[in-house]
């Protein structure tokens, strides 16, 4: 990814297997222009379809992480060229081709579309500065690329009625203890190195096994209890046909470290 040339996101691969992205739109508190969405689908798909990145770390800057979708951008479309181009469905694109876990880091303002693009991390961690919001209610709109859905989903149906009827911003200390982030950090440093930390750990594993791992989680999102657990049964019955099954459980009694082939 390093080789691309981007005007809107910054590629790194700081750890072995981490892919790093930095939404880079400064003067614009990284509000989500069609053309950053589309490199970031671009930056994915090459992390997705590279065998060296094993995890993702997604960030924005200290002030915002994403102030929403772009407004100037959106505030001329009519119903018709909204809807004739499927406005915001390339977004929902990022999530569903991205096979290999993503870690939002979330430090300052992730509002509108920028707190949709948050929550479509696989782990959310965020720093005392994030400030998260639906206010779409304020623009006489509503939430367009998961917000009511995701939202919903993490903190529950009054919570989110609430953020999204009031437009009122979430803080961080209620993300934390409202489920909606799995970390809370003191510094937006601090977030970021822990998101990296985490991804490198998770890169150390069975790329196998993370896979499985990532879908069988996911599944809960869709599917009732009963089938969720017959879904996650068949899957692990399926991790012994792999090789790494064979190597990390032999390890373990032989008190051994396993070197997993993703095989
Ligand atoms: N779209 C376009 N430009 C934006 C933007 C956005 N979402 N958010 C901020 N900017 C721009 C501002 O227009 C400003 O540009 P200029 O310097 O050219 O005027 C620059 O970024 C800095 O912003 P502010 O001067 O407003 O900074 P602030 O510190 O005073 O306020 C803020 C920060 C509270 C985040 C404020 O910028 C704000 O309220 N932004 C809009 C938040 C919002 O409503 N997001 C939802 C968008 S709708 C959406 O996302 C739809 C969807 O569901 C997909």
């Amino acid at each position: 990814a390093e080789s691309m040339q981007y005007e809107h996101i910054l590629v790194s691969t700081p750890k072995p297997g981490v892919g790093f992205i930095q939404l880079n739109r400064p003067k614009a508190l990284n509000a989500l222009c069609t053309p950053l969405i589309l490199e970031l689908n671009a930056a994915l798909r090459t992390y997705q379809a590279d065998t060296s990145i094993s995890a993702v770390v997604l960030t924005g800057s200290e002030r915002a992480f994403a102030a929403g979708a772009d407004i100037k951008e959106m505030k001329d479309l009519t119903f018709s060229t909204a809807y004739g181009a499927d406005f915001i469905e390339s977004w929902s694109d990022l999530v569903t081709f991205l096979k290999k876990p993503l870690i939002t880091a979330i430090n300052g303002y992730a509002l509108g579309g920028g707190c949709e693009l948050a929550m479509m991390g696989d782990i959310l961690y965020c720093s005392t500065s994030a400030v998260f919001g639906q206010p779409e209610i304020k623009l006489g709109v509503i939430p367009g690329a998961g917000g009511s859905q995701r939202l919903t989903k993490a903190i529950g149906k009054s919570r989110a009625m609430e953020a999204i009827l009031t437009g009122n911003n979430i803080s961080s200390k209620q993300a934390g203890d409202w489920g909606l982030v799995a970390k809370v950090f003191d510094t937006p440093q601090e977030c970021v190195d822990g998101a990296l930390a985490t991804a490198e750990k998770i890169a150390g594993y069975s790329q196998i096994a993370v896979k499985a791992a990532k879908e069988v989680v996911n599944k809960s999102q869709d599917l009732g209890i009963r089938e969720g657990v017959e879904f996650e049964r068949r899957l692990f019955h399926g991790m012994f046909g792999s090789k790494d099954q064979k190597i990390g459980m032999t390890a373990f009694a032989e008190k051994k470290k396993a070197e997993w082939t993703n095989e």
